[in-house]
Formats: structure tokens, sequence, C-alpha cells
């Protein structure tokens, strides 16, 4: 289980001063994917046309290249700019495998200043019900500070 706080700090030092969205989520991605045994997949997916996501920094295998909104839990987490917490990815419908070994599944908006959507984090687990509402939380905070308005 990741601890957040530590988490956080890291996060802070090594994006501080950066203001470039693909560094700071290359460096976000990396530093989620190794905090956490829970974490098989860990990644941006950015808004690069109306409705349409496409794949940004991740780690983990690899992902699908294009999502539109219509599609799976992140076109559900960009449409409706609201976390989604998938605790048994094959209940949820749409839900797009990029791996056949995932289980349970987290994807937060990401929003940038002004409250622009910028894409959304997806972090994909192996475990099923791997993810609550303690994750969501501590995930916004450090998304807030990295891409939002503070
Ligand atoms: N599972 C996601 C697709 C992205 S791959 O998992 C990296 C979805 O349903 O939107």
């Amino acid at each position: 289980m990741s601890d957040y706080d530590d988490l956080a700090a890291r996060i802070r030092a090594l994006c501080k001063g950066e203001t470039d969205e693909v560094a700071l989520m290359a460096t976000v991605a990396c530093e989620l994917h190794h905090s956490d045994d829970r974490f098989d997949w860990t990644g941006f997916y950015r808004v690069m046309a109306p409705d349409l996501l496409k794949i940004g920094p991740y780690q983990g295998g690899h992902g699908c290249l294009v999502i539109p909104f219509s599609r799976g839990v992140c076109g559900t987490a960009a449409r409706t700019r609201e976390v989604q917490i998938v605790p048994d990815v094959e209940a949820f419908p749409g839900h797009i495998a990029c791996s056949s070994s995932t289980r349970s599944e987290i994807v937060l908006p990401v929003l940038g200043k002004g409250g622009r959507l910028i894409g959304v984090l997806d972090i994909d687990s192996d475990r099923p019900d791997a993810f609550g509402p303690g994750d969501a939380t501590a995930l916004q905070a450090i998304l807030e500070e990295v891409f939002g308005e503070s």
C-alpha cells in the first residue's frame, strides 16, 4: 500500500518548477507505479481532440493508443469528470482490456489550471477490488498539486 504522504513529497520535489505536462505525467507515472505493488499498469491518457483520448506516459505493458470518451473506464472518467473505482473490470460495461490479467482499476480525471480537462490517470491492478476511496482522495490531491491551480 502506498505511503501517500511520502509519495506526494517525492513527486513535489521531482516536479518542482516544471510546467511541461508530458514531463510531469512521465514523472508522476513512474513514481506512482514503483510506489505500490498493487499498481500493475500506471499511466495517462491525454485529451488530444474533442471527446478523444490518446495514450500518454505510462509504466507497464503496452496500452491501447486511442480511447474515445464514449468507451471504457477512461472514457467514462473523461466524459463525467468523476473518479471511476472499478472493483471488478469484468462487471464494467465496455471495459477496455489492455491486459487479460487486469482485475480492478481506478481512473481519475486530470484537471489543469482553470479546470481544463487535460486527460485521465489510469491505474490497473491484477488484484480484484484493489482500490478504495482513500486511494481516490490521495491521488486526486497529488494530481491537483501537480497539474491544477495550487
Ligand atoms: N482499461 C481502460 C483502458 C486503458 S488500458 O487498461 C491501459 C479502459 O477501460 O478505459
